[in-house]
């Protein structure tokens, strides 16, 4: 990875050099004294003159080049600094990598034909936004670095002022590395899939909600009786984060997998933990691991341009953000054919491989898929209890006697068996369900079944 300073930028661009003779070349970055305090004071003040230089010619690509310098700049002098260091860490991890983003777009960008090197407008724009914020940090900078013993008694009284305007700077390198990350992934330039392929191999990238909208979670089951047990295992294994959460929630047909996953999604300490970061995959049309890439795709807000693997990505997404928790339901239907199940296996491995992501896969069937490392394992799931099963007939028919009881006995207390009867409880008298259900059997909950598979 290239690294150059800016005096190097300065004197080594013959095109920064030759398109802007003058300032930005006869600029020193060398610190003119041996005092701690002076060097920030003229590194800073070095960096901002770069700075407004560089900020004139945005079209050439040792542009790129310089403002990558000046990133590295502020690091420097951030190490020289020590006040408010853990706060200046966070604005700097951001630093850090909005300049490893643009050293592999400036390596790609010069390796390309000499025509496609232009900077394409939108990055500019984001360039623009950079500049603006790399300006600010460097003034709040040199104001956390006293000069005089005078200024030490100001930056006391000053100490509010000044963790805000840090805390300003970080929103803004956030906010500039979301537009670069953008930018890069959905810009203009025509080689596109080279450079994405690159970044997305060293950096974080594509921040989901800043590319295109996530669709809604779907909303949780009305109820949930009797899986107490399973929803705490659940929410403690995600929320525990080491190991991450890799579960599998198993069972047969209309057990009620889904709707645990679902209810989990949505348990309060969930939702408080990834207000925004809890996806959902519907895996049940996906015939094929191509189809099962476009869910995942849909379902994290990826936009498939075709100019990058979908695969790549979509882990790329994933480990772009701080943390997540993602539900691929109904995975039995792209696992269980012989033909893709490795293929299979390894995608879901792949994604269960960042630690940041915390994976619940719905499946039916008594087997789990391979490669991945299941934890807290669940067991497989059974019919509910009894008084679940007659609380989940009563939510919804409103009703409950000895015929009921029998009815939902006769249901195997199954969820979806019981909530089929339910509703035709809505509309009958029990008593007449029963008749029917003892002539029709269960020829009487197809139907049903059929309703419920549309719904
Ligand atoms: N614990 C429960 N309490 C009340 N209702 C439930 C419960 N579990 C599931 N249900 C209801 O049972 C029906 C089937 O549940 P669900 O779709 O979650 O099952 P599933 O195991 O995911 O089925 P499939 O194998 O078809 O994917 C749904 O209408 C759901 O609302
Ligand atoms: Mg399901």
């Amino acid at each position: 990875m290239a690294s150059a300073g800016i005096s190097s930028v300065a004197r080594t661009t013959p095109a920064a050099s030759s398109s802007r003779p003058g300032p930005v070349s006869s600029v020193s970055a060398e610190p003119s004294t041996s005092s701690k305090s002076e060097i920030v004071f003229s590194t800073a003040d070095t960096a901002l003159a770069i700075l407004k230089e560089v900020g004139e010619m945005t079209q050439n690509i040792p542009y790129i080049k310089a403002v990558s310098g000046i990133c590295i700049q502020i690091l420097k002098i951030k190490s020289e600094v020590d006040l408010f260091r853990d706060k200046w860490k966070i604005v700097m991890a951001d630093v850090e990598r909005i300049r490893e983003l643009i050293d592999d777009y400036y390596d790609q960008v010069a390796a390309a034909p000499q025509q496609e090197q232009k900077i394409p407008k939108d990055l500019q724009r984001a360039f623009k936004a950079l500049e603006e914020n790399l300006q600010t940090t460097l003034v709040t900078l040199k104001r956390c670095q006293p000069q005089r013993k005078r200024d030490h008694v100001l930056l006391f009284l000053n100490r509010v002022q000044l963790t805000t305007a840090i805390d300003d700077c970080g929103r803004g390198m956030q906010n500039a590395l979301h537009l670069f990350n953008a930018k890069l992934n959905f810009g203009s330039r025509t080689d596109t899939a080279r450079i994405w392929d690159a970044i997305s191999r060293k950096v974080k990238i594509l921040p989901i909600e800043d590319t295109v909208t996530v669709p809604d979670l779907r909303p949780p089951p009305e109820t949930l009786f009797g899986r107490e047990t399973e929803m705490l295992k659940i929410v403690t294994g995600i929320l525990k984060r080491t190991p991450p959460a890799r579960i599998a929630i198993i069972g047969p047909r209309g057990i009620g997998k889904t709707s645990l996953a679902l209810s989990a999604l949505h348990h309060p300490d969930i939702a408080s933990e990834f207000p925004n970061t809890r996806y959902f995959v519907p895996c049940g049309a996906a015939e094929t691991p191509g189809d099962l890439l476009l869910q995942m795709a849909t379902a994290l807000g990826i936009f498939d341009d075709g100019a990058l693997p979908l695969e790549k990505k979509i882990l790329a997404s994933l480990r772009s953000v701080d943390s997540c928790v993602v539900c691929l339901d109904g995975f039995e239907k792209p696992w269980e054919k012989d033909t893709q199940t490795r293929e299979v296996e390894e995608l879901l491995a792949k994604v269960a491989s960042i630690p940041s992501v915390a994976v619940i896969v719905t499946m039916r069937g008594t087997e789990r898929p391979a490669k991945t490392r299941w934890t807290p394992f669940l067991d497989p799931l059974t019919p509910l209890s009894l008084d679940a099963a007659l609380q989940t007939f009563e939510a919804i028919s409103g009703k409950r006697d000895e015929v009921a009881t029998r009815l939902v006995q006769a249901m195997g207390c199954v969820p979806l068996d019981v909530h089929a009867l339910a509703r035709l409880a809505q509309s009958e008298e029990t008593s007449q369900i029963w008749a029917r259900w003892e002539v029709e059997g269960t020829s009487m909950l197809d139907r049903e079944a059929v309703r419920h598979v549309e719904h």
